[in-house]
């Protein structure tokens, strides 16, 4: 893999994890490198230890800086097809007494995990069957827990659906009802810096680790296998392939979904 030596760089990311508590290290350097050097340009700034005065000193620099290295692109039942199918299986789970609990891991503005609890609606879910929703992003978390969106956010609902779970308000945005929100919990959260809850029946990690290198993804499914209960699903994004899935113990279910062996 093509690495950057660049012992300025280094120091760069160094103190960004100390002061923003955020370790790009772990993810595609190449990437993170041209990206902090596309800021430094547009601000017209020479060197890295200004721009990182720049992002501690103000917030909007800051939010700009979290918002180019975390693309946060996502829509409600993002590969509807795939969604279908997963709902077969979250159906059986439902049953389950012990209760079910997904985890949406990169939730960003909330339109995953939304997905997820309006699954559970679909299903008639009891009211306990819930979900955590975590991101890195503060900013996106704010925008989920408020949970109003854009027309393109939208495009995989139909009219019933919009009905069923969205107020529509007069600017022409989709809020989404308060008995959907209330299977969701949003929380900050480091996949790869903080320790993960466990007891999930499904953990969706769509589009995320796709910017991480090969250990730290290795790292993150092994987590997530401990994390799941024993017939979990893990659902992955639609370019993502787990090659080494059965040493983990898990099996492919279909591409792109896989389940954890007993
Ligand atoms: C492209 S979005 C994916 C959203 C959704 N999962 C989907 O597939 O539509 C990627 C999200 O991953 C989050 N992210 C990036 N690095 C992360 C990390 N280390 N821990 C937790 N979330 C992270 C970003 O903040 C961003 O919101």
């Amino acid at each position: 893999m093509f690495e950057v030596n660049d012992p300025e760089f280094d120091w760069f990311l160094q103190q960004v994890k100390k002061h923003l508590n955020i370790d790009l290290t772990g993810y595609k350097q190449h990437r993170v490198h041209r990206r902090v050097n596309m800021l430094l340009r547009r601000h017209n700034v020479e060197s890295y230890r200004e721009y990182l005065k720049m992002i501690l000193g103000d917030q909007k620099f800051r939010d700009e800086f979290l918002d180019k290295m975390t693309i946060n692109v996502t829509e409600f039942f993002r590969n509807p097809e795939k969604w279908g199918e997963l709902q077969n299986y979250i159906k059986d789970m439902v049953k389950d007494l012990r209760g079910f609990r997904a985890w949406s891991a990169g939730c960003s503005t909330g339109e995953e995990p939304y997905t997820i609890a309006m699954i559970l609606e679909e299903l008639r879910a009891p009211s306990r069957a819930s979900v955590l929703a975590t991101d890195l992003d503060p900013w996106v978390l704010e925008k989920a827990k408020r949970g109003i969106y854009e027309e393109r956010s939208m495009v995989n609902l139909d009219e019933a659906m919009r009905n069923r779970y969205f107020i529509k308000h007069d600017d022409g945005t989709y809020e989404i009802k308060p008995f959907v929100k209330s299977r969701v919990t949003f929380k900050r959260h480091d996949l790869i810096l903080e320790p993960y809850e466990n007891g999930f029946s499904l953990i969706v990690c769509r589009n995320v680790v796709i910017y991480f290198d090969q250990p730290t993804k290795d790292k993150i499914y092994r987590k997530f296998v401990e994390a799941l209960n024993t017939g979990g699903y893990l659902f992955v994004g639609s370019t993502e392939r787990i090659f080494n899935y059965r040493e983990l113990g898990l099996e492919m279910v279909s591409p792109f979904i896989y389940r954890k062996r007993g």
